[in-house]
């Protein structure tokens, strides 16, 4: 892509959605004859009921793009208006090249300059924010934001700690320049990230101090996670961050329509329901059929929220991430599909 500095300043719309499930459901009957638990557990501890797993050979950049396809169909964008490719995730095809670059070139996007972002659970919220930034910058005019990932390949499955939550698939979102025009965008971002939880919740990578020169890579680690520790964690800053951007915007959990959260475990999202006052029916899950798919779960419950007629023009969305780093992110952003398909 190129930009040339000084174009009109412009609104980021929200403009698009769309999400990719592989087809492999693994249910907690099938996890329970493999580890020491059982589908009443993980139901009452976190909600899941089922998950999805990506078939064998199947990578984060091959569910990437067919949810960037989803995206641009529905909202009659083509490839080729794309100027930027941002892919959160933790599950990368590879270091380099980065999935978001492969992603690009696979749709068709040859303009567009492509990034993996690396910000875990918060990864999507993360994405967003930049793309708003490129666009009210003026640096860009058309950001697919797309998380991804195969976390089935990166976690114990002997493990029953993390076995029973993580899980695969994508999502993503659209977001374009609103030059003149009439959206309301992204209204504001509470982001954040504190590093000396870092421990809690950790997948090596090749860097690992682990690794000696000319060895294997350790890409063979997988997700070690102190639950409880990430559990509280959790549940203070999907309050706190949820509270701060309400009131720095001068909102009331009543202004908005939709809140979609990290889909990490039902007692968080339920937990910060009672604590903030959040109606049942303002609310969105999908955790029960596709698990914690990471920096997917959120743009992944958008979509379906769109077709389950959950969601219409113009409301008022309220998204919430948060996970490894430890790192949050919380966006209030209005809906404003291009698409014609979405009832207003
Ligand atoms: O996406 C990034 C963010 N990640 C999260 O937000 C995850 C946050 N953490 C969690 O969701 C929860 O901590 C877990 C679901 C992972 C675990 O639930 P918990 O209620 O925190 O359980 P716990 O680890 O405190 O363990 C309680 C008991 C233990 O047994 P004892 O020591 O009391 O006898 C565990 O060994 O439950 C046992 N346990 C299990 N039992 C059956 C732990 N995992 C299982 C299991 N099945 N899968």
């Amino acid at each position: 892509m190129i930009s040339v500095r000084g174009a009109r300043p412009a609104r980021a719309r929200l403009a698009a959605l769309g999400a990719y499930a592989p087809e492999r459901v693994v249910t907690n009957a099938e996890l329970a004859s493999r580890v020491d638990t059982s589908d009443e557990w993980i139901v009452t501890r976190t909600g899941i009921r089922e998950r999805r797993f990506a078939a064998a050979g199947e990578t984060a950049g091959d569910m990437a793009v067919a949810a960037a396809e989803a995206v641009l169909a529905s909202a009659g964008v083509t490839a080729s208006q794309i100027d930027m490719v941002i892919v959160p995730t933790g599950t990368p095809d590879a270091m380099f090249p980065s999935t978001a670059a492969l992603v690009a070139d696979r749709i068709g996007a040859h303009d567009a300059a492509a990034y993996d972002l690396s910000a875990a659970c918060s990864g999507f919220v993360y994405g967003l924010a930049q793309a708003a930034a490129l666009v009210e910058g003026g640096m860009a005019r058309s950001v697919l934001v797309i998380g991804s990932e195969v976390l089935s390949r990166v976690t114990d499955q002997t493990d029953r700690g993390t076995c029973i939550l993580f899980a695969d698939g994508a999502g993503g979102a659209l977001v374009t320049a609103d030059e003149g025009g009439t959206a309301t965008g992204f209204l504001g971002f509470d982001l954040g990230a504190d590093g000396s939880g870092g421990d809690d919740l950790v997948l090596p990578a090749s860097g690992d101090r682990e690794a000696v020169p000319g060895g294997p890579v350790p890409a063979s680690g997988c997700i070690r996670m102190d639950g409880p520790a990430v559990f509280r964690f959790a549940t203070r800053i999907m309050v706190e961050t949820t509270e701060r951007l309400l009131a720095a915007l001068g909102l009331g959990i009543g202004d908005i329509d939709l809140v979609v959260a990290h889909q990490a475990n039902s007692r968080i999202i339920d937990h910060a329901a009672e604590r903030l006052a959040i109606p049942r029916e303002r609310i969105f899950n999908t955790l029960e059929r596709y698990g914690n798919t990471s920096s997917a779960s959120i743009p992944m419950a958008l979509a379906e929220a769109r077709d389950a007629g959950r969601l219409r023009a113009g409301d008022l969305l309220l998204l919430v991430g948060f996970g490894g780093g430890l790192t949050w992110g919380s966006t209030v952003v209005r809906y404003e599909p291009l698409g014609a398909e979405v009832p207003a």
